[in-house]
């Protein structure tokens, strides 16, 4: 088996499914999964819109540098990370140096309905006039950063397709405990 102990992390814009795959991809492998917003929001206890609202953006920021460093030292993990985590290259070096990088793809369109629905967690980032003109532009500014990373679309697929792609990609098999359950 390759690679079998490295961590498998996936990034992409919010509201690409990288939560909602990614803990289906743990079940599948038997292994912990880790949203790092879920684990910044637990340490604080504060919700990330709290978080921007009180200690300010670059805090937040800060908060996803110390966790991309210390789950870096980890290994066997399936972590989601926050929609920006991945685009910085010191994050990339800590968390990468022990990870596959995969990046999941959306269409505005499909990102905006998602995050509607999306009734648990509220993006600060997109509390504007037009949440969707403002995705168009956040996906603008970060398509160069999210192009170094392999992708994978996830437009009209079931989680459970995305992660049988991310698995087949992984060369991972699956767990008995999965294949008894498909
Ligand atoms: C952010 C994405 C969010 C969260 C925060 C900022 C971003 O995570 O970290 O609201 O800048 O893209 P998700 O990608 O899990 O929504």
């Amino acid at each position: 088996m390759q690679n079998a102990a490295k961590n498998i992390i996936l990034t992409g814009f919010m509201g690409t499914g990288k939560t909602t795959v990614g803990k289906v991809l743990a079940e599948k492998l038997c292994r912990d999964f880790i949203d790092t917003d879920h684990l910044i929001e637990k340490r604080q206890g504060m919700t990330i819109p709290e978080i921007f609202a009180t200690l300010g953006e670059p805090a937040f920021r800060q908060m996803e540098a110390d966790i991309a460093k210390e789950l870096g030292k980890r290994d066997g993990l399936v972590i989601s990370t926050g929609g920006r985590l991945m685009l910085d290259p010191d994050n990339v070096a800590a968390l990468g140096a022990n990870g596959r990088i995969f990046c999941l793809v959306a269409t505005p369109r499909e990102i905006l309905s998602r995050l509607q629905r999306d009734k648990e967690n509220h993006r600060p980032l997109l509390d504007v006039p037009d949440p969707h003109q403002q995705i168009v532009k956040l996906l603008e500014e970060r398509t160069k950063g999210y192009q170094q990373f392999l992708k994978i679309t996830t437009d009209g697929k079931h989680p459970q397709d995305v992660a049988k792609t991310l698995l087949a990609m992984c060369n991972e098999p699956l767990s008995n405990k999965s294949i008894n359950t498909q």
